[in-house]
C-alpha cells in the first residue's frame, strides 16, 4: 500500500536540521513522567506475551518493559548508539534516521509487536514507515503508539505541532488504517500526579496510545 496523506506544508519543522545532530549527545533522562511510564508498563504487562519478539522503534536507554517479564527478542532502534547500548532490554539494535532512510533492515513477519513511545511525532514520513512495520508484522502482530502532550516542539512536524491531543489520536488512526492496519483503538487516560507534584497540584503527563493489528 501506498498511501500518502501528508502536505509537505505539515511535514515541515521548525529545526529542520538533520535529526542525528539533536540526537548526538546521549540524554538519560525520563521523557514523561512516573505516572505515566507506570500507565504504559501496565499497558504492556497486559498486552504483550513472554513468546513475543518486540521492537522498540525510535528508542532510548528505557523501554519500559515490565521488569520481571522476560520475552523471545527485544530489538531496538534509535538515532543514538550510546543510550541504546545502555539499554538492559535490548538484544539487538540499530541507528537510522528515519526521516531520511524510510526502509528498515528487518525481514517480512518477523516481529510480532512494534513499540513507539514519545516517538511517533518526530516522524515526517509516518505513512512509509507504518508501511514497513506492516511488512515486518507477523499476522495478527500489533503496534502500540504511546505518547503524551510534550515533546521538542521544533522537531516535531506541523502535523503535530499544531494539533490538539485528540487530533494527534485521530492522525495516529489515520496513517495505521491508510497502511492496513485494523482493529485500530485508542485509549485516554489522564496523567496521574505523584508526590511533590500532587501536592503542589501539578498535573501529571496525561497517557495516550494508539494500536492497531497487522
Ligand atoms: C523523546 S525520545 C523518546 C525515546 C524513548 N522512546 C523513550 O521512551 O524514552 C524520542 C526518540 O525518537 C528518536 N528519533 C527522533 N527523531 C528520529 C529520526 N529522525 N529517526 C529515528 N529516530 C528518531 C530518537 O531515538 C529519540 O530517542
Amino acid at each position: 500500500m501506498d498511501l500518502m496523506m501528508l502536505t509537505q506544508m505539515q511535514r515541515r519543522k521548525e529545526d529542520d536540521n538533520d535529526d542525528s545532530l539533536f540526537y548526538s549527545q546521549p540524554r538519560f533522562v525520563h521523557h514523561l513522567d512516573d505516572g505515566f511510564r507506570s500507565q504504559l508498563t501496565s499497558l504492556y504487562r497486559e498486552r504483550i506475551s513472554s513468546q513475543s519478539i518486540i521492537l522498540d522503534l525510535m528508542s532510548s536507554w528505557v523501554s519500559h518493559l515490565p521488569e520481571d517479564m522476560t520475552y523471545k527478542r527485544v530489538i531496538g532502534h534509535g538515532l543514538n548508539q550510546i543510550e541504546l547500548q545502555r539499554n538492559p532490554r535490548l538484544d539487538s539494535f540499530w541507528v537510522q534516521d528515519l526521516n531520511k532512510n524510510k526502509k528498515l533492515p528487518l525481514e517480512n513477519h518477523s516481529i510480532d509487536y512494534c513499540l513507539m513511545v514519545a516517538a511517533w511525532q518526530y516522524l515526517q514520513y509516518p505513512e512509509d514507515i507504518m508501511a514497513e512495520i506492516f511488512r515486518s508484522l507477523t499476522h495478527k502482530g500489533q503496534i502500540i503508539v504511546s505518547f503524551s502532550n510534550r515533546a521538542f516542539w521544533d522537531k516535531t512536524p506541523n502535523i503535530w505541532r499544531y494539533g490538539t491531543d485528540d487530533d494527534h489520536i485521530k492522525y495516529v488512526e489515520k496513517v495505521l488504517s491508510s497502511q492496513g492496519f485494523t482493529d485500530i483503538h485508542a485509549i485516554k487516560q489522564k496523567g496521574e500526579s505523584r508526590g511533590i507534584n500532587k501536592f503542589l497540584g501539578i498535573e501529571g503527563d496525561p497517557f495516550f496510545s494508539v494500536m492497531g493489528m497487522k
